[in-house]
């Protein structure tokens, strides 16, 4: 009947203001997010990410939209952060260059941070600023 279908499309708005509400409250953010990084080979990093909200929130990072496995050589800190001890630039998949995302999940949903480039410094290019900078493997050289 009629009747029917107008208490279930009411039913089915009143589902949605729920869930608008709880996302409204869940108030999941980010208080760091992390940022693009210039690194040299085998030196550490550490990209950060913090996120707030209610707990307990998951964080897992992405790279270039994948998750990241952790190894003896990479991995989540207690804070979120993601700390790599020592950059490899090797080709392919070796290689830690690429854009890396955190996302954090509690029981409200999940937010995805700002994607942050983490670029090796092995072979000469430039990073200008002000001045000129450049890096060739090991040596900052600066220029005017
Ligand atoms: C997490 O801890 C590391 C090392 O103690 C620190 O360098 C980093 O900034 C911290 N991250 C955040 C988001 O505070």
């Amino acid at each position: 009947p009629r009747g029917g279908k107008l208490t279930l499309l009411q039913l089915r708005a009143a589902h949605l203001l729920l869930r608008i509400s709880v996302l409204c409250f869940s108030e999941l953010f980010f208080m760091k997010e992390p940022h693009d990084v210039t690194v040299m080979r085998r030196d550490a990093v550490i990209l950060d990410c913090q996120a707030h909200g209610e707990s307990p929130i998951d964080v897992r990072w992405l790279k270039n939209g994948v998750e990241v496995l952790e190894n003896e050589r990479l991995y989540l800190l207690s804070n979120g952060s993601l700390y790599i001890s020592e950059v490899e630039s090797r080709r392919g998949d070796k290689s830690d260059e690429g854009h890396y995302q955190c996302l954090a999940q509690n029981m409200y949903g999940a937010i995805l941070s700002q994607s942050a480039r983490l670029t090796i410094a092995s072979k000469c290019h430039h990073a200008g600023s002000t001045f000129e900078t450049q890096r060739c493997d090991g040596l900052l050289m600066m220029g005017s």
